[in-house]
């Protein structure tokens, strides 16, 4: 088992029905088919066997001192709302009212209807404004509604139509959700304030979504069958009526193999949504490669996963007096001491506890050192080998785990190979090598750098069109604690199942509703914003220098990233509010001229003679101060020139528009990736930033 995948991809498998032409607007006037397409399971991702091992922040400093979470004033549990800087004093929440009157459509597994993050204590009434309903069904009662969760309905007319009934064991024939993810993802972008919540004791504090006080529709879409398998028809239908019922954000944390616009349901359903002036917010896909992205239309949001400045640890001491931190999620606090420690350390497959090769004889009761082989296994299947010789606990040598929170069902820890070197040395090196003691679930805040760009983040360009620049932004994607179904054991240890009703869960899945509720949020401010205003604002004052004072690093590697893996950078609501100008764009428009994006990408021949140039032209529209000015700014690599035409923008009104054009000459020496910003700032400390990408292949 591979880490646990929290992106649903369907792949389209073979069509078969005739679909109802929809709405209007269609990029393309096609027939269009009902399509049954294979849901692969969040756990067997296909496309993850080629490419590098996808994973969750490790510790990589050992000496700095860090500070547990309950130490540490204020609890904060799913913690990126505090992350993000939003704050009750301050800033974007109290402006937004916490979201309020805006409503949020979640296409996904269905919900968990009485999980207290549903709860509508504090929740102004249903908007009046709303059609949609709380339907019955399979345990899901129209009463499970309320001031919170204003809408539940199910999609399932083609996954009947295919495979015959939606089996009572693997899920519930309703909106009810059985599998966790739209649980998590609905309560992550809305979910009210519920004290006290964890995962099995880890990250304990208070949960809220993004948005606590927006209201939430659930459109169950995906379903969990036999053959794994979810129809796009369904989707289809749960995007249409989210648009008949009135919602203003639409979150999807699913997507179909890339193909082109006029055949993907997504992009079809989302361009009519946002001519109505629906923001849909849609996840990257976890596929962690360049050229991966998926949901990338102009009209999506597109968001991509970073990490939090969380870890969680696990502390040990040797018998020589070494002590060191290293990953874990083993959710009991269990204090082992003197136990023997065990290092296979004259037969490669015992030192890397191959499965099968360790003697229970020589290893049970023991903490068991497995080293990781330059990467050839992986810790889940070391796991299962210390598990069959009764390993007592395991310390695991690897800087890139391919494992999950649930996994963890002895006590164990993940050490990076820097230290793990030095318990591998004291285990060659003594004869009665043993550890003092190990210590587990430490939570610990402000950790450095953060945030990165997830490891399984997908990256652009966007394989359907790489003219514009995918992903748009990311957001928390990495252990994000958020609500889930509490309807079966989420992992077991020992004999023991172990069932929560809140859980850390890691995808690109988990950064889409942070965006959907940063969305709502600016929409209850900025109710005239279109779609793409508030994808401008959010996307202009994005970040991408980290709390260490570097740009933006790609997780594992820690090796700076580009636009191609963050976009515009890191989300920062506060600054969203007030962006100052904004690139919107008129869907409507038909899309003749050049799309006024708020970003930049070009792509070159590298075979192109010098000099290579490229010009854009872009429209900024005044919402900040009546009275500004702005000044452009460009910076990038010696290899790229930027000219700004004009280099200065007055505007004497809010909303007054105003034209520039953007130049670029790309050296003959300039590398296959080159990128820059230009950046517009004015008297009133307003910062427009936008990332210039020139691709030279
Ligand atoms: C609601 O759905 C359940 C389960 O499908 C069914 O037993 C019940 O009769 C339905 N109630 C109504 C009022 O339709
Ligand atoms: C589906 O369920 C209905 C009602 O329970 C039943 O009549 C029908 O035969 C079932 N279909 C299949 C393919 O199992
Ligand atoms: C192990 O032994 C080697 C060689 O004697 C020594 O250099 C090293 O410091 C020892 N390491 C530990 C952790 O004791
Ligand atoms: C933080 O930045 C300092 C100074 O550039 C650097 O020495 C240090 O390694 C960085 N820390 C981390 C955890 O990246
Ligand atoms: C990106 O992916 C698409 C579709 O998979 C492929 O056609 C294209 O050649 C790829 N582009 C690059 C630069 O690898
Ligand atoms: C432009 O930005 C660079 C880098 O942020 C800064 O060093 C420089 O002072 C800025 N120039 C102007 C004219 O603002």
């Amino acid at each position: 088992m591979t880490r646990r995948m929290n992106f649903f991809v369907l792949s389209w498998l073979l069509l078969l029905l005739s679909l109802p032409e929809i709405n209007n607007a269609v990029p393309e006037p096609e027939e269009y088919k009902t399509y049954i397409v294979q849901m692969d399971h969040s756990r067997k991702p296909p496309s993850f066997s080629t490419h590098e091992l996808w994973h969750r922040s490790i510790l990589r400093s050992l000496s700095d001192p860090v500070d547990d979470e309950e130490s540490f004033g204020k609890l904060f549990t799913t913690h990126s709302p505090s992350f993000l800087g939003l704050k009750h004093n301050f800033g974007l929440w109290p402006a937004a009212s916490y979201g309020e009157g805006v409503i949020i459509g979640v296409l996904d597994t269905g919900i968990w209807p009485d999980s207290e993050s549903f709860s509508d204590e504090g929740m102004s009434p249903v908007p009046r404004r709303w059609e949609g309903k709380c339907e019955n069904g399979t345990a899901f009662s129209p009463t499970a509604c309320n001031n919170k969760l204003i809408g539940a309905r199910s999609f399932s007319k083609g996954i009947h139509a295919a495979l015959g009934n939606v089996s009572n064991e693997l899920d519930y024939d309703s909106a009810r959700d059985f599998e966790g993810h739209g649980t998590h993802t609905s309560s992550t972008a809305a979910g009210n304030h519920v004290l006290g919540v964890s995962h099995f004791g880890l990250a304990r504090g208070t949960a809220r979504g993004v948005a606590p006080h927006a209201h939430v529709a659930m459109y169950k879409v995906l379903w969990e069958t036999d053959s794994g398998n979810s129809a796009a028809s369904d989707v289809l239908a749960g995007m249409d009526q989210a648009i008949a019922d009135g919602v203003d954000i639409m979150s999807l944390s699913l997507g179909f193999d890339q193909v082109p616009y006029f055949d993907d349901l997504i992009a079809i359903a989302s361009l009519s949504a946002v001519e109505k002036g629906i923001v849909v917010v849609c996840a990257a896909g976890n596929d962690g490669s360049r050229n991966s992205t998926y949901n990338g239309a102009p009209w999506i949001t597109t968001v991509g996963a970073g990490t939090l400045d969380r870890s969680f640890t696990a502390k040990v001491t040797l018998g020589n007096g070494a002590t060191f931190e290293g990953t874990s999620y083993f959710p009991e606090s269990i204090y082992i001491s003197n136990t023997p420690l065990y290092y296979g350390k004259t037969d490669t497959n015992k030192a890397i506890c191959n499965l099968g090769a360790l003697d229970s004889k020589e290893t049970a009761r023991k903490v068991v050192v497995c080293d990781n082989g330059d990467g050839k296994i992986d810790v889940y299947s070391q796991m299962e080998e210390l598990n069959r010789v009764n390993a007592y606990a395991g310390i695991f040598i690897s800087d890139m785990p391919d494992i999950d929170p649930e996994d963890y069902n002895i006590p164990s820890m993940v050490l990076p190979t820097r230290s793990g070197k030095l318990v591998k040395e004291y285990g060659l090196n003594a004869s009665e090598a043993h550890i003092r003691s190990m210590r587990f679930m430490f939570t610990s805040l402000s950790i450095k750098p953060a945030p990165e760009v997830a490891d399984f983040s997908s990256r652009g360009p966007d394989p359907v069109n790489p003219n514009i620049l995918k992903p748009d932004i990311i957001a928390p994607g990495v252990d994000i604690l958020a609500a889930v179904a509490p309807n079966r054991a989420f992992m077991e240890t020992g004999n023991y199942k172990l069932v929560t009703d809140y859980a850390l869960y890691s995808g690109t899945s988990m950064a889409a509703p942070h965006v959907a509720g940063m969305a709502a949020l600016l929409k209850a401010v900025h109710p005239e914003w279109s779609p793409a205003a508030i994808r401008s604002a959010m996307m202009t004052t994005a970040y991408n220098i980290n709390n260490n004072g570097t740009s933006l690093t790609n997780q594992l590697l820690n090796i700076p990233g580009t636009p191609l893996d963050y976009g515009a950078g890191h989300i920062d609501p506060n600054k969203a509010m007030d962006p100052g100008l904004i690139y919107d764009i008129e869907f409507q428009d038909g899309g003749r001229n050049e799309l006024n994006y708020p970003s930049f990408i070009s792509i070159l021949s590298k075979d192109e003679k010098s000099p290579k140039v490229k010009k854009f032209s872009r429209v900024v529209t005044n919402v900040g101060d009546e009275e500004s000015s702005y000044e452009a700014n460009a910076t990038s690599s010696n290899e790229m020139r930027i000219t700004v035409e004009p280099a200065t923008l007055t505007f004497s009104d809010k909303y007054q528009k105003q034209s520039f054009s953007v130049s670029l000459e790309i050296s003959e020496e300039a590398p296959p990736v080159v990128f820059g910003y230009i950046k517009w700032s004015d008297q009133h400390s307003h910062l427009v930033s936008s990332p210039i990408v020139v691709l030279n292949l």
